[in-house]
């Protein structure tokens, strides 16, 4: 066993969604580690709760209760812009649903995050070398011909190279990925699999990765699984 730090920890983690004034219990405790450098599968059926509780983990969604450590740092106990700094140094995320602006290019939809918070003259001071780093991603991705086009251009498999680009271009050292190839075929889903898991080598991510696929989860180090709103293994032995 490796002795890598902790880079993510959740611990108790309890979630309801509120509909119709009634509670609906969605994650009932839940522990889960994540160590420098690991890739970690989390694997479970249909609604058991895992884009629930990661978007908790990747700091979108506010727990009813437990913590989020990020290196250390109590992020849902933090203030919110200290939260959004924690996030934007530490967290990349693909969606399950892709989730690009529909406005915007291929180029646009990887800066975009970049740019949030600049004033005017950041903003055109930083726009050209942002541009050119985007592109760079981008072409490294397969898609030299295709920056220009906006998502409803672009086919799935696309769509989600984009978002892995937009996820990975802060060089984030923590990636979560939610089924990233859910709504792709086969042979497409493996390129954009292809792609995360040379990323997550060449950068050293730490990798959490939701599947339902039995043979992405043996190319990770670790499997927890998580059945109606409870993980197993989800803390290294
Ligand atoms: N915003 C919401 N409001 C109310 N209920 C929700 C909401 N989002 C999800 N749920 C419910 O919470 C449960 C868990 O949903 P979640 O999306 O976390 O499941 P999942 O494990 O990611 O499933 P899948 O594998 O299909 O993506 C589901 O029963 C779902 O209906
Ligand atoms: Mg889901």
């Amino acid at each position: 066993m490796s002795l890598q730090p902790i880079v993510l920890r959740a611990s108790a983690v309890k979630k309801a969604y509120r509909i119709a004034r009634r509670a609906l219990p969605i994650l009932h405790g839940c522990d889960l580690e994540l160590a420098r450098g690991e890739r970690l599968a989390l694997m479970g059926p249909s609604g058991a709760g895992k884009s629930t509780f990661l978007h908790v983990l990747g700091l979108l969604d506010r727990p009813d209760s437990g913590h989020v450590e990020i290196n250390g740092a109590d992020a849902w106990s933090m203030g919110v812009d200290g939260r959004a700094r924690l996030r934007n140094a530490s967290l990349g995320f693909v969606f399950q649903f892709y989730h690009l602006v529909a406005e915007l290019t291929a180029v646009e939809n990887v800066l975009l995050p970049s740019l949030i918070g600049l004033n005017t003259f950041e903003f055109d001071r930083r726009r050209k070398e942002l541009d050119g780093r985007a592109t760079e991603l981008l072409v490294r991705f397969g898609l030299k011909e295709r920056l220009k086009h906006r998502p409803t251009q672009l086919s799935g498999g696309e769509r989600q190279r984009v978002a892995l680009a937009r996820a990975l271009f802060h060089d984030p050292p923590i990636l979560i990925a939610d089924e990233p190839t859910g709504n792709l075929d086969r042979e497409t889903g493996e390129k954009v699999l292809e792609l995360l898991f040379e990323e997550q080598a060449r950068r050293q991510l730490s990798l959490l990765l939701v599947t339902h696929d039995e043979r992405l989860a043996e190319r990770c180090e670790r499997v927890a699984r998580m059945d109606a709103g409870r993980i197993q293994n989800g803390l290294r032995a």
